[in-house]
């Protein structure tokens, strides 16, 4: 097919170019006749342009414009610049319009399920919708400027590590299966039948070998899989920047994400963010915030209340404080007396979702209490609690008992909802920290074993190794998270370099020394090779994005997401195989 050559884009034309002869070619976003003049605003991922075509255009253009064109038609348009009798400030090409002399049709549209055009006053269609027509979604203006936005973020960091020193090395899709504390989505292999390539839950092993082949400073923008339950701000397949350094301490990599971080925004948004980094350790972070990741563009800060709440005669209080590490503490909601019961009511159960037992409460509104437990408390105690959490007239306190963490966890879910109903979460706010001196292990009830709270990798810190054979669960690790406004965007480590230490914190994750080789063999082997003090991060890059771009879906900045249940509604991944492929991989399905 033959059509005119593009001259310039739909949001490019401004006053100078008034007289000029232009071609432009779009996608017909609107369309109306009045008084037999037609309008179509043209539309490319640039902007929009303003065609008209007058009553005395010639002949065969009035007949496309009138009758044959649709919206989304794609169309190449010839004509001449001109200055609009009625300018529309609202858009960059709004000064001019361009009147057609010849309209080719490049490609027609059936009418698709759900305008492109948005308006705010105009719900959005579904977003099940949205996902099966994907390319038609990613035609709106506000999803391309995520894609601008997420690769405008790409260009940075490829430009920074490579100023700094950083190599970009790319590792395999398809690795042997070694847990990082994910499930694995395993490729069956065709010629080793029976056995199974995994997709990388992160390139960690890898880079870490790539530190023993003493690459010293490497850097890829990696494609991560993870078959776990989704979220807002998770998906099966996700991309970090992963990075990883020999020779340095944490503050080395503090330094330079610290330094990334400051020129992406500064570059994006404009924004010069504030350094260094405060640094919180895990213990403080979850005793001030009950978050790992807390939300620090507000205070809300807890209290614990377990010295108080111990002496009281309420069974609830005096048991858990009975408990090693039991605990009890308490969140003020300012304003809080006038929660209403229905209110407590859907604070109880967010508290429950989060594990909790109940929730326990008390408002104090012109000089007196109320509470279901008042009468267990008494006023002394009610009072002491007051004063501890420093809670004012017209304010509640939300008090939560438990095991300390859990405890923490529940009063930090909450503090995050008043935070939100509050509107003390202003999107266009940035609170970056570090989080600092994660415990290295936490026990898994219900597989009776420590698990890896980062991953087996993460070196103990130094002075807390003697800890592992006495009181594993108190060692402290060198793992930090980078987080911001309540979401965790990065996580790395200083990794364990010695294999003796490497093999022996697999034992104490319960594989036997046999089950570690098999598994990390290749690691622990490289390890005896001369493996230089090394350690890294990997930055959540679609997180990322979703803070730059303001969404709190991280869909909205994946060109080709999953839903929460992991379907690709526009190709339909996945799916059935054939028997045939099944037969080559010699598979038989248990279930049909
Ligand atoms: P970690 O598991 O903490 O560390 O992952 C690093 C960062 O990746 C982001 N992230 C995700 N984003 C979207 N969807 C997901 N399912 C998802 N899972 C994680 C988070 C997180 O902070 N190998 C280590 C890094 C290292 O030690 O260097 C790792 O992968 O923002």
């Amino acid at each position: 097919m033959s059509f005119p050559k593009r001259t310039h884009t739909c949001g490019e034309l401004r006053t100078e170019h008034v007289g000029s002869r232009v071609v432009l070619c779009g996608w017909v976003h609107a369309h109306r006749t009045f008084g037999g003049v037609t309008f179509i605003d043209l539309r490319d991922r640039y902007g929009i342009t303003q065609i008209v075509v007058k009553e005395d255009s010639p002949e065969h253009v009035r007949q496309i414009a009138e009758r044959t064109l649709r919206i989304e038609y794609v169309v190449a348009v010839e004509g001449t610049v001109r200055q609009r009798e009625n300018p529309n400030p609202r858009i960059p090409t709004g000064q001019i319009e361009v009147l057609a002399e010849q309209i080719t049709i490049l490609a027609e549209s059936e009418l698709p399920p759900f305008e492109i055009l948005e308006h705010p006053d105009k719900p959005r269609p579904s977003e099940e919708l949205r996902l099966r027509y994907r390319y038609l979604d990613l035609r709106r203006p506000s999803l391309q400027h995520n894609f601008l936005v997420r690769n405008a973020v790409y260009q940075i960091a490829h430009r920074y590590f490579a100023e700094h020193g950083f190599i970009e090395i790319e590792t395999p899709i398809l690795m042997k299966s070694t847990p990082e504390g994910a499930r694995d989505f395993l490729v069956p292999s065709r010629i080793h039948k029976g056995k199974f390539y995994a997709l990388p839950q992160s390139p960690q092993l890898y880079k870490q070998i790539l530190m023993v082949a003493g690459f010293d400073r490497y850097m890829q923008i990696a494609k991560c899989f993870r078959d776990e339950d989704l979220r807002a701000d998770r998906q099966p397949e996700f991309t970090q920047i992963d990075v990883e350094m020999s020779f340095i301490t944490r503050d080395d990599i503090f330094e330079l994400i610290e330094g990334f971080t400051a020129r992406v925004w500064s570059e994006i948004l404009g924004i010069e963010v504030e350094r260094p980094f405060p640094r919180f350790s895990w213990q403080e972070a979850l005793s001030r915030f009950g978050s790992d990741k807390p939300d620090l563009r507000f205070g809300l800060e807890l209290t614990n209340i377990t010295h108080i709440a111990a002496n009281s005669s309420f069974e609830v209080f005096r048991s858990t404080a009975s408990q090693p590490g039991g605990t009890i503490a308490a969140l003020v909601a300012p304003g809080g007396s006038q929660l209403s019961r229905k209110q407590l009511e859907e604070l109880t159960e967010l508290a429950k979702k989060h594990g909790a037992r109940g929730l326990a409460w008390i408002k104090w509104s012109d000089g007196t209490v109320q509470s279901p437990i008042a009468k267990h408390l008494g006023e002394s105690i009610i009072e002491q609690i007051r004063a501890a959490t420093g809670a004012h007239d017209g304010d509640a306190a939300l008090i939560v008992a438990d095991e300390w963490e859990r405890c923490m966890t529940v009063l930090g879910a909450l503090r995050t909802e008043m935070g939100r109903r509050l509107q003390l979460t202003d999107n266009a706010r940035f609170r970056f920290a570090w989080i600092v001196d994660f415990p290295l292990l936490e026990w898994d009830h219900a597989e009776q074993r420590y698990i890896a709270r980062h991953h087996p990798f993460t070196a103990p810190v130094e002075e807390d190794i003697p800890l592992l054979d006495t009181e594993p669960l108190r060692v402290r690790a060198q793992a930090y998270d980078l987080v911001c406004n309540g979401h965790e965007i990065g996580g790395g480590s200083i990794r364990i370099h010695r294999p003796a230490l490497q093999e022996r914190m697999l034992t104490l994750l319960g594989f036997s020394l046999e089950e570690a080789h098999r598994r990390f063999g290749f690691l622990l082997e490289a390890l005896r090779y001369g493996a230089p003090p090394h350690g890294g991060i990997a930055l959540g890059f679609d997180r990322w994005i979703m803070l730059l771009t303001d969404t709190d879906n991280i869909r909205d900045v994946i060109a080709f997401p999953k839903t929460t249940s992991g379907l690709s509604l526009m190709d339909g991944a996945p799916s059935e195989v054939s028997p045939e492929q099944l037969a080559e991989l010699g598979i038989t399905l248990a279930c049909k």
